[in-house]
């Protein structure tokens, strides 16, 4: 079996089975909370199938998304590591099916195995330049820099040469993902319809030409 979880990479497939013997099971209707910042835990989170969204809560029910993880993905491995409470909230956007790892086997295979370790640094700097990338975002660029390189950096090239957006995202969504109020985003992206940059196809953004980095 292979279950092309990067986190056991190096691993021999007994290995990892081994390892996902002592995991339990658990499915989630999508948007289902798994965890919130602040609370306590001893589990790392293996995904099977579905999506998670990590992020922040503000006040009058703003929230900042600092990422998203998808299938044979993990999360749930700060607070596992430091003891601390969790640093996010975790919410599923799709249906998602999960393996629970505890604290004390993944311990125990940390030191088993130091090839879980490495993949789990690699994923961690990963994880800090993303962090890196959305600060600097925050503090250097506009609303409208932010849309645009939240907008390359999830768009795929078609053919034609335009670029899709494949994942349906709302106004809201956005807003949520570059800091700034849905009305603001939805502003922008008007002017951006409207200037022929983009155009909506079945709540999926089509990016039609070069977006310049100002507006
Ligand atoms: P933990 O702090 O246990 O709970 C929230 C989880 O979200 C965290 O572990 C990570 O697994 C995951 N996560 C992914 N990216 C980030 C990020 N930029 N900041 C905080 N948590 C993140």
């Amino acid at each position: 079996m292979n279950n092309n979880i990067s986190l056991f990479d190096g691993l021999t497939e007994e290995e990892e089975q081994q390892l996902l013997n002592h995991a339990t099971s658990h499915e989630y209707k999508k948007g289902t909370i798994i965890f919130n910042e602040g609370d306590d835990s001893d589990s790392l989170y293996i995904i099977k199938s579905g999506r998670v969204k990590v992020f922040l809560h503000g006040e009058n029910g703003k929230e900042i998304v600092l990422n998203v993880h998808g299938v044979n993905e993990f999360f749930g491995e700060m607070a596992l590591i430091d003891e601390d409470p969790r640093s996010a909230s975790v919410v599923t956007t799709e249906p998602t099916k999960v393996l629970i790892l505890k604290r004390h086997d993944f311990e125990s295979y940390l030191e088993k195995y130091p090839h879980i370790a490495i993949n789990l640094i690699k994923v961690l700097v990963n994880r800090m330049r993303l962090l890196t990338m959305i600060t600097g975002n925050l503090a250097l660029l506009d609303v409208y820099g932010r849309i645009v390189r939240i907008l390359i950096s999830m768009a795929k090239t078609r053919i034609d040469g335009t670029s899709i957006v494949t994942e349906r995202l709302t106004h809201q969504d956005i807003a949520n993902r570059v800091g700034a109020s849905r009305e603001m985003v939805s502003r922008i992206l008007k002017d951006m319809s409207m200037g022929g940059y983009i155009r909506f196809d079945n709540r999926q953004i089509i990016i039609l030409k070069h977006l310049p980095s100002a507006w």
